[in-house]
């Protein structure tokens, strides 16, 4: 695995994307890599939550996603990012998204979800002057995904329009221009020592497809046992589905995309002091099974 680099390399490039009904949108693009993408959107959803909204934006449909408070996941399985809110949860494709433990994604399929190019921008009006600020990401087809828009100055927090007394709030562009310190012109630091989206964990699948009588809750708490015995900085969590759906309780070992089945109390304790603690791989629960687990 690549060291961490806690300085991006500037992309130095900056388009304009023209607006049909007047104005434009002036992009600085951001390098899209899981160790400068990861750190960038894991500060964004665990520490500036209450100061971004989330959004999907496309001709003649406008999504916008609030948080009301920190959000309970912000992890990465598979390649996707995947945040859940109280209310609402969505996932970003960050990396190579295999299709779970068999591989089932199409390889053209694989490119095309992932994000391909990300930018700071600023939304113009015809005077070029800026009026809204985000980060866009596109997909390897080159569709717009998600948005992300950053604090506006010219809109209270109660979505009101100041522009009428022309008082716009200009200290709240700070976490844009901090973003762009870091991720466009590379003049601060990335604020991590590491990428907390590659953070290790084990998740424990509770739904019944995989585990008819629903009972995960014994493994869940043997791998909690057997990480704070071993003196792991490892977070144990519940899933609704890791891609199996036979052979329970399922778990998964991140960021190995490593799945294992059949896990009892006994076989958790023992993928926390096999794989956790000595870096091998339990073959003998392993899925897909390997020829020597079989
Ligand atoms: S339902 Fe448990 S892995 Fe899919």
């Amino acid at each position: 695995m690549a060291e961490f680099q806690r300085w991006i390399t500037p992309l130095q490039r900056s388009t304009v994307e023209p607006l049909p009904t007047g104005g434009a949108i002036l992009h600085e693009d951001i390098p899209h890599g899981i160790d400068d993408i990861g750190p960038l959107l894991y500060s964004l959803f665990h520490e500036h939550w209450h100061q971004v909204q989330l959004s999907h934006v496309v001709e003649g449909s406008v999504l916008e996603l609030e948080f009301s408070g920190k959000p309970k996941i912000c992890i990465l399985y598979d390649g996707y990012l995947t945040i859940v809110t109280e209310t609402w949860h969505g996932h970003l494709c960050l990396e190579e998204h295999g299709g779970g433990p068999l591989k089932t994604t199409p390889e053209k399929l694989r490119m095309e979800r992932r994000i391909q190019r990300a930018s700071l921008y600023r939304r113009c009006n015809e005077q070029g002057e800026a009026r809204s600020w985000g980060i866009q990401f596109w997909n390897g087809g080159g569709e717009k995904m998600m948005t992300l828009f950053l604090p506006n100055p010219y809109v209270t927090d109660l979505d009101e329009d100041l522009l009428p007394e022309k008082k716009p709030q200009i200290e709240k562009l700070a976490l844009f221009n901090s973003l762009r310190e870091i991720y466009v012109l590379g003049v601060q630091p990335i604020p991590f020592d590491s990428n907390p989206l590659k953070r290790p964990y084990i998740a424990v699948c509770r739904s019944s497809r995989c585990n008819p009588s629903r009972n995960w809750q014994p493994t869940f708490e043997a791998l909690e046992q057997a990480v704070a015995a071993a003196g792991l900085d490892v977070d144990v969590m519940s899933f609704g589905c890791l891609e199996v759906c036979k052979l329970g309780p399922v778990v998964h070992v991140a960021p190995d995309q490593t799945w294992y089945t059949r896990v009892t109390p006994e076989v958790a304790t023992q993928i926390v002091q096999t794989h956790q603690v000595a870096g091998q791989r339990l073959n003998s629960h392993l899925y897909p099974p390997t020829p020597t687990s079989r």
